[in-house]
């Protein structure tokens, strides 16, 4: 999706990215590599990631666990671009009770531990001369699918963050990326076409120096852009300046 941001250069940044260790998190991990980053402070959960590059400093967070991202925060010097990749799908639950509590895990690590990031994370993006915060949405956020309606939920929530965040840091380059299914452990099983993490990788850092807000990586996720993607851009537009004087 278009937009008038200049080009933005990977090299010699410091760049973080959650959920790191594997899928979509990985992949991103080994192509800015390419880029001659700085340092990437990658993420993971329970276990490091393979790569070994003296590039790449791996770092415990879970997003559901409010000390880990503030030690995390503290060992970060130097930011420009914050990657929230990290992510969980539960499966839609016939028991109220779970549903819920899978509501409100996904809304943690999608919404809040993002947000909390940011707000974390702020002094050093800041800093930057170029800050970029990317949220690694999901098309599923302009539309809900049966059996992971919670999930869905949680994109959208984290897709108007996006926005949010527009609005309210217009310094921070702040860019939605909305996968469609992709191959990962994610989507283990899936009967449906799935999309290779390393060409939406690649796609994703592609959009990100061509200065794209809104990056659509995979034929899917296209396929979703090209019904809606030019209406959401005008609408937020349009209603950029509402109600503020
Ligand atoms: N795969 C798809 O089809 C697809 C489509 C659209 C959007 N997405 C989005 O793309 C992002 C990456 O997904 P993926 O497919 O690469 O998933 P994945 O292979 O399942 O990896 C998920 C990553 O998130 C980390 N993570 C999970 N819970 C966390 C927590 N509480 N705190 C910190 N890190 C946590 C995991 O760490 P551990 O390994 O330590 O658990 C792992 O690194 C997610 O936001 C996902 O919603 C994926």
């Amino acid at each position: 999706m278009s937009s008038a941001q200049p080009d933005f250069d990977l090299r010699d940044r410091s760049i973080m990215i959650t959920g790191a260790n594997r899928g979509i998190g990985a992949a991103l991990c080994q192509t800015i590599l390419q880029y001659s980053p700085k340092i990437i402070h990658a993420t993971y959960r329970s276990e490091p990631g393979e790569l070994d590059d003296p590039r790449v400093r791996w770092c415990p967070l879970d997003l559901r666990t409010p000390e880990t991202l503030a030690r995390l925060a503290e060992s970060v010097g130097e930011l420009d671009v914050l990657i929230n990749n990290a992510g969980i799908l539960l499966p839609t639950a016939t028991d109220p009770a779970e549903e819920h509590a899978n509501l409100v895990a996904m809304m943690q690590v999608h919404l809040h531990g993002p947000l909390q990031l940011v707000d974390i994370l702020l002094p050093a993006l800041q800093r930057s001369q170029h800050p970029m915060v990317v949220n690694v949405i999901s098309m599923s956020a302009f539309v809900n699918v049966a059996g992971c309606e919670a999930y869905c939920t949680s994109k959208a929530a984290l897709h108007s963050a996006t926005q949010g965040l527009r609005v309210k840091y217009p310094n921070i380059r702040c860019v939605g990326v909305y996968p469609g299914p992709t191959a990962t452990d994610m989507t283990a099983g899936s009967a449906v076409t799935l999309a290779d993490p390393a060409d939406s990788a690649g796609a994703i850092i592609a959009g990100m120096i061509d200065g794209e807000s809104s990056i659509f990586p995979d034929p899917a996720a296209r396929a979703v852009e090209s019904v809606i993607g030019a209406s959401v851009t005008a609408l937020e537009a349009q209603f950029a300046g509402l109600l503020v004087e």
